[in-house]
């Protein structure tokens, strides 16, 4: 079913890829990548390293690595389309990189990234809680998780199926990402408002297990 869905989502993405970054979707994403940064706290002073899920046409990336000039950035995406429009408008070659996988399976090491964002990808993804794992395992310890992605709100239910989308879409309320986080072990920060239902919620991973106070103790 999950291995459906994705490949159902990489052939929509593969078609739209090459007009993403055309009109309505320019000023959209635009206005809530540029929202999201002013939440963003990085250190600039170091090499630090960044992951974007779901990072489609690679917007969010090229943005961050404009505002802090050592950051390295690796954006992950299902579909090949997309990363090809990604690695095209690569401003920042060699400090990003565009990597096809799956969010539900990432090709990635243990504790490897200081921060990870996801901005309208989380919606698409058929096993939520095995993407917050995930995220949680890619993550240093202290490290944070951006969320970026419409909330639950007036006649908007839990699960919206669109024509043409390649299958549901999910919308979750604070609390239900809240429910994911804390079972991926990692604690909620804050939820701000960017843009009418799109919501950002902050999420960390706590400096110190606790299994590893429990075997220093
Ligand atoms: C609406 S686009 C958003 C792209 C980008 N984050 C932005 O803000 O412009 C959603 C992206 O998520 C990707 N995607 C959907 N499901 C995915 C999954 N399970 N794993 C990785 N990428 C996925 C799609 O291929 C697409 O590029």
């Amino acid at each position: 079913m999950t291995a459906d869905v994705l490949a159902a989502k990489t052939r929509v993405f593969d078609q739209w890829a090459p007009n993403y970054d055309w009109l309505f979707t320019t000023v959209f994403y635009q206005a809530i990548h540029q929202r999201l940064l002013s939440y963003v706290q990085l250190p600039s002073n170091s090499s630090t390293p960044v992951l974007d899920i779901g990072c489609g046409t690679g917007k969010l990336l090229n943005r961050l690595a404009a505002q802090y000039p050592q950051l390295q950035g690796t954006g992950l995406d299902l579909s090949p389309e997309m990363l090809r429009q990604a690695r095209r408008s690569n401003g920042h070659r060699p400090r990003l990189i565009f990597v096809r996988g799956a969010s539900e399976t990432m090709p990635f090491a243990d504790h490897q990234f200081q921060a990870a964002f996801s901005t309208i990808s989380f919606l698409h993804y058929p096993d939520p809680q095995q993407v917050f794992m995930e995220i949680g395992r890619v993550l240093k310890p202290g490290g944070q998780f951006y969320l970026v992605d419409y909330t639950t709100f007036w006649r908007l239910g839990h699960q919206q199926n669109v024509a043409g989308l390649g299958g549901p879409m999910y919308f979750y309320s604070p609390q239900q990402r809240q429910t994911l986080a804390v079972n991926a072990g990692l604690t909620c920060k804050a939820h701000h408002s960017l843009l009418g239902p799109v919501l950002l919620s902050i999420f960390q991973k706590p400096r110190v297990s606790v299994q590893s106070e429990l075997e220093t103790s």
